[in-house]
Protein backbone atom coordinates (compact mmCIF):
# COMPACT_ATOMS: atom_id res chain seq x y z
CA UNK A 1 0.00 0.00 0.00
CA UNK A 2 0.75 3.52 -0.63
CA UNK A 3 1.79 5.94 2.37
CA UNK A 4 -1.40 8.09 2.06
CA UNK A 5 -0.23 10.34 5.15
CA UNK A 6 3.42 10.70 3.23
CA UNK A 7 1.63 11.54 0.10
CA UNK A 8 -0.18 14.02 1.78
CA UNK A 9 3.13 16.11 2.59
CA UNK A 10 4.00 16.83 -0.80
CA UNK A 11 0.51 18.19 -1.29
CA UNK A 12 0.60 20.99 -3.21
CA UNK A 13 -3.31 22.01 -2.29
CA UNK A 14 -4.03 24.47 0.74
CA UNK A 15 -3.51 22.98 3.66
CA UNK A 16 -4.31 25.21 6.76
CA UNK A 17 -7.37 23.51 8.50
CA UNK A 18 -8.80 26.64 9.27
CA UNK A 19 -9.05 28.01 6.21
CA UNK A 20 -10.22 24.41 4.44
CA UNK A 21 -13.15 24.65 6.81
CA UNK A 22 -14.00 28.12 5.95
CA UNK A 23 -13.78 27.53 1.78
CA UNK A 24 -16.05 24.32 2.45
CA UNK A 25 -18.90 26.50 5.14
CA UNK A 26 -19.14 28.81 3.21
CA UNK A 27 -19.25 26.91 -0.67
CA UNK A 28 -20.91 23.64 -0.23
CA UNK A 29 -24.75 22.35 0.58
CA UNK A 30 -23.82 19.20 2.26
CA UNK A 31 -25.51 16.19 1.37
CA UNK A 32 -27.48 14.57 4.86
CA UNK A 33 -26.45 17.34 7.23
CA UNK A 34 -28.14 19.57 9.13
CA UNK A 35 -27.14 23.28 8.29
CA UNK A 36 -27.57 24.53 11.20
CA UNK A 37 -24.96 22.39 13.04
CA UNK A 38 -22.77 22.94 10.08
CA UNK A 39 -22.54 26.62 10.49
CA UNK A 40 -22.49 26.47 14.52
CA UNK A 41 -19.26 23.48 14.63
CA UNK A 42 -18.13 23.79 11.10
CA UNK A 43 -16.99 20.82 9.26
CA UNK A 44 -14.41 18.19 9.61
CA UNK A 45 -11.84 18.07 6.94
CA UNK A 46 -10.33 14.66 6.16
CA UNK A 47 -7.08 14.72 3.54
CA UNK A 48 -5.52 11.63 3.73
CA UNK A 49 -6.47 7.64 4.95
CA UNK A 50 -4.33 4.39 5.19
CA UNK A 51 -5.77 1.02 5.74
CA UNK A 52 -8.52 1.23 8.47
CA UNK A 53 -7.82 5.09 9.60
CA UNK A 54 -7.81 8.15 7.90
CA UNK A 55 -6.81 11.54 8.83
CA UNK A 56 -8.27 15.45 9.47
CA UNK A 57 -6.52 18.85 8.10
CA UNK A 58 -5.37 19.02 11.98
CA UNK A 59 -3.35 16.18 11.39
CA UNK A 60 -5.98 14.10 14.01
CA UNK A 61 -6.05 10.42 12.90
CA UNK A 62 -9.14 8.52 13.26
CA UNK A 63 -10.43 4.56 13.27
CA UNK A 64 -12.85 4.76 10.47
CA UNK A 65 -15.38 2.49 11.90
CA UNK A 66 -17.68 3.43 9.24
CA UNK A 67 -15.43 2.68 6.16
CA UNK A 68 -16.30 6.24 4.79
CA UNK A 69 -20.13 5.55 4.39
CA UNK A 70 -19.99 1.83 4.32
CA UNK A 71 -18.15 1.38 1.21
CA UNK A 72 -14.19 1.37 1.29
CA UNK A 73 -14.42 -2.36 2.04
CA UNK A 74 -10.42 -2.72 1.39
CA UNK A 75 -9.20 -0.16 3.42
CA UNK A 76 -7.22 3.00 2.19
CA UNK A 77 -4.81 3.47 0.62
CA UNK A 78 -5.27 0.17 -1.72
CA UNK A 79 -2.32 0.37 -4.20
CA UNK A 80 -3.80 -2.18 -6.65
CA UNK A 81 -7.08 -0.13 -7.34
CA UNK A 82 -5.63 2.83 -7.45
CA UNK A 83 -2.85 2.01 -10.01
CA UNK A 84 -5.21 0.39 -12.09
CA UNK A 85 -7.33 3.75 -12.24
CA UNK A 86 -4.07 5.33 -12.81
CA UNK A 87 -3.28 3.05 -15.80
CA UNK A 88 -7.17 2.76 -17.11
CA UNK A 89 -7.37 6.69 -16.91
CA UNK A 90 -4.59 6.92 -19.03
CA UNK A 91 -4.89 4.18 -21.84
CA UNK A 92 -8.80 4.98 -21.81
CA UNK A 93 -9.98 7.59 -20.49
CA UNK A 94 -13.20 7.26 -21.11
CA UNK A 95 -15.86 5.55 -23.28
CA UNK A 96 -19.54 4.77 -23.14
CA UNK A 97 -21.87 1.91 -23.89
CA UNK A 98 -24.80 3.18 -25.72
CA UNK A 99 -25.46 1.71 -29.28
CA UNK A 100 -23.87 -1.31 -28.88
CA UNK A 101 -20.52 0.45 -27.59
CA UNK A 102 -17.98 -0.86 -24.90
CA UNK A 103 -14.45 -1.54 -23.79
CA UNK A 104 -12.06 -4.07 -23.40
CA UNK A 105 -11.89 -3.69 -19.27
CA UNK A 106 -15.61 -3.24 -19.47
CA UNK A 107 -16.51 -6.78 -21.12
CA UNK A 108 -14.10 -8.25 -18.85
CA UNK A 109 -15.68 -6.69 -15.58
CA UNK A 110 -19.54 -8.01 -16.29
CA UNK A 111 -18.60 -10.96 -16.70
CA UNK A 112 -16.49 -11.30 -13.51
CA UNK A 113 -19.21 -9.82 -11.87
CA UNK A 114 -21.61 -12.53 -13.66
CA UNK A 115 -19.61 -14.82 -12.28
CA UNK A 116 -19.95 -13.77 -8.70
CA UNK A 117 -23.65 -13.82 -8.44
CA UNK A 118 -25.72 -15.73 -5.94
CA UNK A 119 -28.00 -17.32 -7.80
CA UNK A 120 -27.62 -17.69 -11.85
CA UNK A 121 -27.83 -13.80 -13.57
CA UNK A 122 -28.44 -13.09 -17.34
CA UNK A 123 -26.84 -9.70 -17.47
CA UNK A 124 -25.31 -6.53 -15.44
CA UNK A 125 -26.43 -2.86 -16.11
CA UNK A 126 -23.54 -0.41 -14.95
CA UNK A 127 -24.23 3.21 -13.22
CA UNK A 128 -22.75 5.36 -10.68
CA UNK A 129 -24.33 5.19 -7.66
CA UNK A 130 -27.02 2.84 -5.75
CA UNK A 131 -29.44 5.70 -6.26
CA UNK A 132 -29.53 5.19 -10.24
CA UNK A 133 -29.01 1.10 -9.87
CA UNK A 134 -32.68 1.69 -7.77
CA UNK A 135 -33.83 3.97 -10.02
CA UNK A 136 -33.13 1.20 -13.36
CA UNK A 137 -34.46 -1.52 -11.24
CA UNK A 138 -37.71 0.32 -11.18
CA UNK A 139 -37.77 0.79 -14.66
CA UNK A 140 -37.01 -2.53 -15.66
CA UNK A 141 -39.82 -3.72 -13.16
CA UNK A 142 -42.11 -1.66 -14.72
CA UNK A 143 -40.97 -2.59 -18.55
CA UNK A 144 -40.74 -6.12 -17.69
CA UNK A 145 -44.60 -6.35 -16.43
CA UNK A 146 -45.56 -4.29 -19.96
CA UNK A 147 -43.78 -6.63 -22.08
CA UNK A 148 -45.35 -9.48 -20.26
CA UNK A 149 -48.93 -8.66 -20.93
CA UNK A 150 -49.37 -7.71 -17.23
CA UNK A 151 -49.31 -3.42 -17.52
CA UNK A 152 -51.25 -3.31 -14.59
CA UNK A 153 -48.74 -5.38 -12.49
CA UNK A 154 -47.00 -1.46 -11.27
CA UNK A 155 -46.90 -1.15 -7.38
CA UNK A 156 -43.79 -1.68 -5.54
CA UNK A 157 -43.54 -2.62 -1.77
CA UNK A 158 -41.05 -1.31 0.18
CA UNK A 159 -40.58 -1.07 4.09
CA UNK A 160 -40.58 1.80 6.55
CA UNK A 161 -36.59 2.36 7.69
CA UNK A 162 -35.68 1.00 4.57
CA UNK A 163 -32.74 3.03 2.43
CA UNK A 164 -32.97 3.14 -1.13
CA UNK A 165 -31.64 6.09 -2.13
CA UNK A 166 -32.07 9.47 -2.49
CA UNK A 167 -33.40 10.25 -6.20
CA UNK A 168 -37.09 11.03 -6.42
CA UNK A 169 -38.38 7.19 -7.00
CA UNK A 170 -35.81 6.12 -4.58
CA UNK A 171 -36.26 8.45 -2.13
CA UNK A 172 -39.80 7.51 -2.41
CA UNK A 173 -39.16 3.94 -1.86
CA UNK A 174 -36.92 4.81 1.03
CA UNK A 175 -39.26 4.37 4.10
CA UNK A 176 -37.55 7.24 6.14
CA UNK A 177 -40.14 10.22 6.80
CA UNK A 178 -36.96 12.60 6.98
CA UNK A 179 -36.68 12.01 3.41
CA UNK A 180 -39.94 12.75 2.36
CA UNK A 181 -41.26 15.66 4.30
CA UNK A 182 -40.92 18.93 2.69
CA UNK A 183 -40.15 17.35 -0.48
CA UNK A 184 -43.04 16.65 -1.80
CA UNK A 185 -42.55 12.63 -1.81
CA UNK A 186 -43.17 9.85 -1.50
CA UNK A 187 -44.22 9.97 -5.11
CA UNK A 188 -45.70 7.11 -7.35
CA UNK A 189 -46.79 3.40 -6.97
CA UNK A 190 -45.09 2.67 -3.82
CA UNK A 191 -46.34 1.30 -0.90
CA UNK A 192 -44.47 0.62 2.45
CA UNK A 193 -44.87 -2.48 5.22
CA UNK A 194 -43.20 -2.73 8.88
CA UNK A 195 -39.64 -2.87 9.36
CA UNK A 196 -38.65 -6.49 10.57
CA UNK A 197 -37.49 -4.22 14.04
CA UNK A 198 -37.80 -6.87 16.72
CA UNK A 199 -36.23 -4.98 19.28
CA UNK A 200 -38.73 -2.55 19.15
CA UNK A 201 -41.40 -3.65 17.44
CA UNK A 202 -42.25 -7.19 18.95
CA UNK A 203 -44.73 -7.38 21.07
CA UNK A 204 -43.56 -8.53 24.56
CA UNK A 205 -42.82 -12.30 24.84
CA UNK A 206 -42.92 -13.18 20.73
CA UNK A 207 -40.43 -15.31 19.57
CA UNK A 208 -38.40 -13.88 16.73
CA UNK A 209 -39.80 -16.16 14.17
CA UNK A 210 -43.15 -15.46 15.10
CA UNK A 211 -42.93 -12.17 14.66
CA UNK A 212 -41.58 -12.53 11.42
CA UNK A 213 -44.70 -14.95 10.59
CA UNK A 214 -47.17 -11.64 11.68
CA UNK A 215 -44.66 -9.64 9.54
CA UNK A 216 -45.65 -11.86 6.79
CA UNK A 217 -49.64 -12.08 7.21
CA UNK A 218 -49.44 -8.02 7.63
CA UNK A 219 -47.37 -7.97 3.64
CA UNK A 220 -49.86 -10.89 2.36
CA UNK A 221 -52.60 -8.73 3.53
CA UNK A 222 -51.73 -5.64 1.88
CA UNK A 223 -51.04 -7.67 -1.10
CA UNK A 224 -54.78 -9.60 -1.26
CA UNK A 225 -56.03 -5.68 -0.51
CA UNK A 226 -54.38 -4.37 -3.05
CA UNK A 227 -54.89 -7.21 -5.74
CA UNK A 228 -51.45 -9.32 -5.99
CA UNK A 229 -52.25 -8.20 -9.75
CA UNK A 230 -51.05 -4.90 -9.41
CA UNK A 231 -48.17 -5.72 -7.36
CA UNK A 232 -44.85 -5.61 -9.00
CA UNK A 233 -42.09 -5.94 -6.96
CA UNK A 234 -40.82 -5.58 -3.11
CA UNK A 235 -37.31 -4.37 -2.52
CA UNK A 236 -35.37 -5.28 1.30
CA UNK A 237 -31.99 -4.65 1.95
CA UNK A 238 -30.81 -7.86 3.90
CA UNK A 239 -29.74 -5.84 7.22
CA UNK A 240 -31.41 -2.72 6.90
CA UNK A 241 -28.43 0.02 7.03
CA UNK A 242 -29.42 4.09 7.31
CA UNK A 243 -32.67 3.55 9.05
CA UNK A 244 -31.46 2.07 12.03
CA UNK A 245 -29.18 -1.24 11.43
CA UNK A 246 -31.67 -3.32 11.68
CA UNK A 247 -31.28 -7.52 10.61
CA UNK A 248 -33.94 -9.13 9.66
CA UNK A 249 -35.34 -11.45 12.84
CA UNK A 250 -34.83 -15.35 12.04
CA UNK A 251 -37.11 -16.92 8.93
CA UNK A 252 -38.13 -13.31 8.23
CA UNK A 253 -37.14 -14.14 4.14
CA UNK A 254 -37.91 -17.47 4.37
CA UNK A 255 -41.28 -16.06 5.07
CA UNK A 256 -41.18 -13.49 2.67
CA UNK A 257 -40.21 -15.02 -0.17
CA UNK A 258 -43.14 -17.87 -0.05
CA UNK A 259 -45.55 -15.48 -0.19
CA UNK A 260 -43.56 -13.19 -3.21
CA UNK A 261 -43.44 -16.33 -5.37
CA UNK A 262 -47.22 -16.98 -5.07
CA UNK A 263 -48.15 -13.95 -5.69
CA UNK A 264 -45.75 -13.64 -8.68
CA UNK A 265 -43.81 -10.42 -7.21
CA UNK A 266 -40.54 -9.82 -8.12
CA UNK A 267 -37.87 -9.96 -5.19
CA UNK A 268 -35.68 -7.30 -5.94
CA UNK A 269 -32.49 -7.40 -3.41
CA UNK A 270 -30.59 -4.22 -2.27
CA UNK A 271 -27.14 -5.54 -2.44
CA UNK A 272 -25.75 -1.73 -2.03
CA UNK A 273 -24.48 -2.26 1.26
CA UNK A 274 -24.50 -6.19 2.17
CA UNK A 275 -22.83 -7.00 -1.27
CA UNK A 276 -19.32 -8.04 -1.44
CA UNK A 277 -18.36 -9.47 2.02
CA UNK A 278 -20.28 -7.50 4.66
CA UNK A 279 -22.46 -9.67 6.67
CA UNK A 280 -20.10 -12.58 6.13
CA UNK A 281 -20.90 -14.30 3.11
CA UNK A 282 -20.05 -12.89 -0.50
CA UNK A 283 -24.09 -12.06 -0.29
CA UNK A 284 -26.24 -10.83 2.11
CA UNK A 285 -28.76 -13.05 0.29
CA UNK A 286 -26.66 -15.62 1.39
CA UNK A 287 -26.58 -15.19 4.29
CA UNK A 288 -30.67 -15.38 4.95
CA UNK A 289 -30.88 -18.24 1.93
CA UNK A 290 -33.08 -16.17 -0.25
CA UNK A 291 -32.97 -15.93 -3.60
CA UNK A 292 -33.61 -12.29 -5.47
CA UNK A 293 -34.95 -11.86 -8.92
CA UNK A 294 -33.09 -8.43 -9.19
CA UNK A 295 -29.87 -7.73 -7.21
CA UNK A 296 -28.63 -3.78 -6.87
CA UNK A 297 -25.21 -3.04 -5.95
CA UNK A 298 -23.02 -0.53 -5.60
CA UNK A 299 -20.21 0.80 -2.94
CA UNK A 300 -17.97 -2.22 -2.13
CA UNK A 301 -17.93 -3.01 -6.41
CA UNK A 302 -15.20 -0.48 -6.27
CA UNK A 303 -14.49 -0.80 -3.12
CA UNK A 304 -15.63 3.42 -2.87
CA UNK A 305 -12.60 4.25 -5.04
CA UNK A 306 -15.08 5.18 -8.11
CA UNK A 307 -18.46 5.57 -8.03
CA UNK A 308 -19.88 2.18 -9.76
CA UNK A 309 -23.28 0.50 -9.71
CA UNK A 310 -24.41 -3.00 -10.93
CA UNK A 311 -27.60 -4.18 -10.99
CA UNK A 312 -27.89 -7.83 -11.65
CA UNK A 313 -31.11 -9.16 -14.05
CA UNK A 314 -32.05 -13.00 -13.69
CA UNK A 315 -33.04 -15.05 -16.68
CA UNK A 316 -36.30 -14.58 -15.58
CA UNK A 317 -36.84 -10.70 -16.15
CA UNK A 318 -33.62 -10.91 -18.84
CA UNK A 319 -35.97 -13.45 -20.95
CA UNK A 320 -39.04 -11.07 -20.98
CA UNK A 321 -36.90 -7.90 -22.30
CA UNK A 322 -34.56 -9.85 -24.57
CA UNK A 323 -38.04 -11.44 -26.23
CA UNK A 324 -39.53 -8.44 -26.99
CA UNK A 325 -36.64 -6.55 -28.23
CA UNK A 326 -37.92 -6.47 -32.08
CA UNK A 327 -41.35 -5.05 -30.71
CA UNK A 328 -39.24 -2.24 -27.93
CA UNK A 329 -36.50 -1.33 -30.45
CA UNK A 330 -33.56 0.63 -28.77
CA UNK A 331 -33.59 -0.39 -25.00
CA UNK A 332 -34.38 3.75 -23.80
CA UNK A 333 -32.68 4.14 -20.58
CA UNK A 334 -29.06 4.39 -19.24
CA UNK A 335 -26.32 6.93 -17.84
CA UNK A 336 -23.52 8.53 -19.72
CA UNK A 337 -21.06 7.12 -16.98
CA UNK A 338 -22.72 3.90 -17.25
CA UNK A 339 -19.64 1.29 -17.59
CA UNK A 340 -17.33 4.17 -17.15
CA UNK A 341 -14.16 1.75 -18.46
CA UNK A 342 -12.19 3.73 -15.13
CA UNK A 343 -14.85 2.44 -12.86
CA UNK A 344 -14.53 -0.98 -14.61
CA UNK A 345 -10.10 -1.21 -14.00
CA UNK A 346 -11.18 -0.27 -10.19
CA UNK A 347 -14.22 -3.01 -9.88
CA UNK A 348 -12.04 -5.49 -11.21
CA UNK A 349 -8.68 -4.84 -9.05
CA UNK A 350 -11.35 -4.65 -6.13
CA UNK A 351 -12.76 -8.17 -6.83
CA UNK A 352 -9.60 -9.65 -7.39
CA UNK A 353 -8.03 -7.99 -3.85
CA UNK A 354 -11.64 -8.98 -1.97
CA UNK A 355 -10.34 -12.96 -3.41
CA UNK A 356 -6.90 -13.10 -2.90
CA UNK A 357 -7.17 -11.08 0.59
CA UNK A 358 -10.08 -13.64 1.54
CA UNK A 359 -12.21 -10.69 2.96
CA UNK A 360 -15.45 -12.79 3.22
CA UNK A 361 -13.44 -15.35 5.68
CA UNK A 362 -11.90 -12.19 7.61
CA UNK A 363 -15.59 -10.40 7.94
CA UNK A 364 -16.85 -14.27 9.21
CA UNK A 365 -14.08 -14.07 11.98
CA UNK A 366 -13.92 -10.41 12.65
CA UNK A 367 -17.68 -9.82 12.67
CA UNK A 368 -18.84 -11.87 15.67
CA UNK A 369 -15.28 -10.27 17.27
CA UNK A 370 -16.60 -7.53 17.17
CA UNK A 371 -19.89 -8.00 18.68
CA UNK A 372 -18.72 -10.26 21.24
CA UNK A 373 -16.36 -6.98 22.23
CA UNK A 374 -19.25 -4.58 22.55
CA UNK A 375 -21.50 -7.18 24.16
CA UNK A 376 -18.80 -7.82 26.91
CA UNK A 377 -18.10 -3.87 27.31
CA UNK A 378 -21.32 -2.52 26.50
CA UNK A 379 -24.07 -5.12 27.15
CA UNK A 380 -25.06 -4.37 30.32
CA UNK A 381 -24.59 -0.52 30.00
CA UNK A 382 -27.73 0.89 32.03
CA UNK A 383 -28.34 3.25 28.66
CA UNK A 384 -27.54 0.55 25.90
CA UNK A 385 -31.27 -0.85 25.08
CA UNK A 386 -29.57 -3.30 22.26
CA UNK A 387 -26.64 -4.82 20.45
CA UNK A 388 -27.44 -6.16 16.89
CA UNK A 389 -25.89 -6.96 13.54
CA UNK A 390 -24.22 -9.55 11.14
CA UNK A 391 -20.80 -9.57 10.15
CA UNK A 392 -19.39 -6.32 9.90
CA UNK A 393 -22.15 -4.31 10.27
CA UNK A 394 -23.46 -3.76 13.84
CA UNK A 395 -25.78 -1.31 15.39
CA UNK A 396 -25.58 -0.16 19.44
CA UNK A 397 -29.34 1.52 20.35
CA UNK A 398 -29.38 3.51 23.46
CA UNK A 399 -31.84 3.47 25.45
CA UNK A 400 -32.75 5.94 27.99
CA UNK A 401 -34.30 3.11 30.70
CA UNK A 402 -32.41 -0.68 29.44
CA UNK A 403 -35.48 -2.55 31.01
CA UNK A 404 -38.77 -0.76 29.41
CA UNK A 405 -37.03 -0.12 26.25
CA UNK A 406 -37.84 4.22 26.80
CA UNK A 407 -35.86 5.86 24.56
CA UNK A 408 -34.07 9.59 25.47
CA UNK A 409 -35.85 12.98 24.42
CA UNK A 410 -34.97 13.32 20.84
CA UNK A 411 -34.02 16.77 21.80
CA UNK A 412 -31.61 15.43 23.50
CA UNK A 413 -29.91 13.99 20.59
CA UNK A 414 -27.71 11.55 22.54
CA UNK A 415 -26.72 9.33 19.51
CA UNK A 416 -24.76 12.68 18.44
CA UNK A 417 -23.37 13.23 21.91
CA UNK A 418 -21.91 9.49 21.56
CA UNK A 419 -20.47 10.29 18.03
CA UNK A 420 -19.29 13.18 18.76
CA UNK A 421 -17.60 11.56 22.15
CA UNK A 422 -16.12 9.07 20.10
CA UNK A 423 -14.21 11.18 17.17
CA UNK A 424 -12.47 12.81 20.11
CA UNK A 425 -11.10 10.10 21.10
CA UNK A 426 -10.17 9.05 17.09
CA UNK A 427 -13.05 7.25 16.29
CA UNK A 428 -15.55 7.41 13.49
CA UNK A 429 -19.10 6.19 14.23
CA UNK A 430 -22.36 7.18 12.80
CA UNK A 431 -25.30 7.90 14.51
CA UNK A 432 -29.08 6.90 13.51
CA UNK A 433 -30.79 8.81 15.85
CA UNK A 434 -30.08 6.92 18.68
CA UNK A 435 -28.64 3.89 17.19
CA UNK A 436 -24.40 4.29 16.64
CA UNK A 437 -23.77 1.94 14.04
CA UNK A 438 -20.26 0.56 13.13
CA UNK A 439 -19.38 -0.80 9.49
CA UNK A 440 -15.58 -0.60 9.37
CA UNK A 441 -13.32 -1.68 6.48
CA UNK A 442 -13.81 -5.80 5.45
CA UNK A 443 -9.60 -6.11 6.39
CA UNK A 444 -10.01 -4.65 9.64
CA UNK A 445 -8.20 -6.95 11.85
CA UNK A 446 -8.91 -8.32 15.54
CA UNK A 447 -6.51 -5.78 16.97
CA UNK A 448 -8.18 -2.98 15.50
CA UNK A 449 -11.58 -4.47 16.17
CA UNK A 450 -10.86 -4.30 19.96
CA UNK A 451 -9.28 -0.84 19.71
CA UNK A 452 -12.66 0.56 18.00
CA UNK A 453 -14.51 -1.39 20.88
CA UNK A 454 -12.58 0.28 23.53
CA UNK A 455 -12.57 3.94 21.94
CA UNK A 456 -16.52 3.09 21.80
CA UNK A 457 -16.81 2.03 25.14
CA UNK A 458 -14.89 5.12 26.60
CA UNK A 459 -17.17 7.47 24.24
CA UNK A 460 -20.47 5.66 25.85
CA UNK A 461 -18.84 6.21 29.62
CA UNK A 462 -18.10 9.69 28.78
CA UNK A 463 -21.69 10.76 28.00
CA UNK A 464 -23.60 8.48 30.02
CA UNK A 465 -21.49 7.21 32.44
C1 LIG B 1 -29.14 -0.02 0.85
C2 LIG B 1 -28.82 1.19 0.04
N1 LIG B 1 -29.37 1.33 -1.17
C3 LIG B 1 -29.10 2.40 -1.94
C4 LIG B 1 -28.26 3.38 -1.52
C5 LIG B 1 -28.01 4.57 -2.37
O1 LIG B 1 -26.71 4.58 -2.84
P1 LIG B 1 -26.03 5.95 -3.34
O2 LIG B 1 -25.83 6.81 -2.14
O3 LIG B 1 -24.77 5.47 -3.98
O4 LIG B 1 -26.95 6.55 -4.34
C6 LIG B 1 -27.64 3.27 -0.26
C7 LIG B 1 -26.72 4.31 0.23
O5 LIG B 1 -26.25 4.28 1.34
C8 LIG B 1 -27.94 2.16 0.54
O6 LIG B 1 -27.44 2.04 1.76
Amino acid sequence: MADFFAIEQESPMITDAAELERLDQKSQFHPFTSIADLAKEGPTVMTSGQGVRVRDAHGRDYLDGMAGLWCVNLGYGRTEITEAITRQSERLSFFHTFNGMTSDVVAECADALLKRAPVPMSRVFFGASGSDANETQLKLIWYYNNLRGKPEKKKIIARWNSYHGSGVATASLTGLPGMHNYFDLPKGPILHVSAPYYYRDAPEGMSERDFSRKLARELEEVIEREGADTIAAFFAEAVMGAGGLIPPPEGYFDEISAILKKHDILLVADEVVSGFGRLGTYWGSQTYGYEPDLITSAKGVTSGYFPMSVCFISPKVWDVIEGAAAQTGIFGHGYTYSAHPVGAAAALAALKLIDELEVVKNVADVGPHLMNGLRDRLGQHPHVGDIRGQGLMVGIELAKDRATKEGFPPANRTGREVLKAAAKRGLITRALGDTLVFAPPLVINRAEVDELVDKFALAVGDVLG
